[in-house]
């Protein structure tokens, strides 16, 4: 890395490239969802969502401001008060009851409560080197990726980086499917959500949320593949995992026939409608300078917090349900 940095103090090649790993508690987990169903309280499903703890019903595109009206967030850097969301996974057993799957913190992560990892990339993931330009969201930028009404496989075909990895133990990172795994997973099931990494340049959001960002034309961000002309901006990749702690589940008899008895919180028993929320919301141009920070995973620029400080940043429940034991109240 050392000569990367040199080149670009001489001025002679000045690439925008970093990798950023890092853990986020969970912020809350309500029926509430501020971009599909603005004010809407309850919204259509359960979420469990990180980061600022602006995070509010309603979060209007242009009047909210996520950094100036959070006090604090669940992720480790504290230059980020993003809110990022998932629906939630729940087990039904063969009665008929349902019990919320806990989630499960990562290796090195401990004790962190909920939430998921989060990775910003200019590269696919195992390019230490990270070399390709990327240029930061901008303030008020938000998109989703996937589609809550997805119940096949030809459907979720249009999102096919959006899968499941049924774990072995917790360094398990292949093979990845788009539908949920059919047998029990010793480790969980992670789910994956890599947003898409082309922009349009112009639009921080469009009326459904996708139609100003779009997927590589060709490939993928891992291997590469150009931005189409209508989306020409390369954004960092962003990547959610979330390792939902099946092993409390994991009895063979929920698994036979091709069954298995995991739902999320939309009702859905396949895994196609998996889906995940971005509202922006890094503090001044923090997120631009880390990628342009030719670091791999460590980011000296940022300043990180504790996992008890992540684990502390809470918003309070304004819809008051049971989220334990019902999936849809
Ligand atoms: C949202 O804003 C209202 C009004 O300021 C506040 O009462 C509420 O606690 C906030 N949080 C959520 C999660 O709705
Ligand atoms: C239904 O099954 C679950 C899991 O086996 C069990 O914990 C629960 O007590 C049962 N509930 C009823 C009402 O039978």
């Amino acid at each position: 890395m050392q000569w990367h940095r040199l080149i670009a103090a001489l001025g002679l090649f000045a690439p925008a490239s970093a990798l950023l790993r890092f853990g986020c508690a969970g912020l809350t987990v309500q029926r509430l969802d501020p971009l599909v169903n603005p004010g809407m309280k309850p919204s259509t499903h359960l979420h469990q969502i990180i980061g600022g703890d602006s995070f509010n019903a309603s979060m209007p595109q242009g009047t909210h401001d996520l950094v100036s009206r959070s006090t604090c967030t669940s992720c480790q850097f504290t230059e980020d008060f993003s809110n990022y969301w998932t629906a939630v996974l729940f087990y039904r057993a063969k009665n008929g009851t349902f019990k919320r799957v806990p989630q499960m913190a990562q290796a090195g992560m401990e004790g962190t409560q909920g939430g998921m990892v989060v990775y910003y990339m200019s590269d696919a993931l195992f390019d230490t080197a990270q070399r390709s330009d990327v240029t930061a969201f901008k303030p008020g930028f938000r998109m989703l990726v996937g589609d809550s009404t997805f119940r096949n496989r030809e459907q979720a075909r249009k999102w096919r980086q959006l899968t499941y990895i049924c774990m072995e133990n917790q360094g398990t990172r292949a093979p990845e499917s788009i539908g949920f795994p059919t047998r029990p997973c010793p480790g969980g099931i992670m789910a994956n959500h890599r947003f898409p990494t082309c922009w349009d340049g112009r639009n921080l959001d469009s009326p459904n949320h996708q139609d100003h960002v779009a997927y590589p034309e060709s490939g993928t961000f891992e291997s590469g593949g150009p931005c189409p002309s209508t989306h020409p901006v390369r954004l960092p990749q962003i990547l959610l995992e979330t390792v939902w702690d099946t092993r409390a589940f994991n009895d063979p008899a929920g698994f036979v026939g091709g069954q298995q008895p995991f739902v999320w919180s939309n009702g859905d028993s396949t895994g196609y409608s998996n889906h995940a929320d971005y509202l922006f919301g890094w503090e001044g141009d923090s997120l631009q300078r880390a990628m342009d920070g030719h670091t791999y995973v460590s980011a000296p620029m940022l300043t990180p917090q504790s996992i008890a400080l992540q684990n502390r940043c809470k918003v309070p429940d304004v819809v008051n349900e049971d989220i334990d034991s019902s999936y849809q109240a």
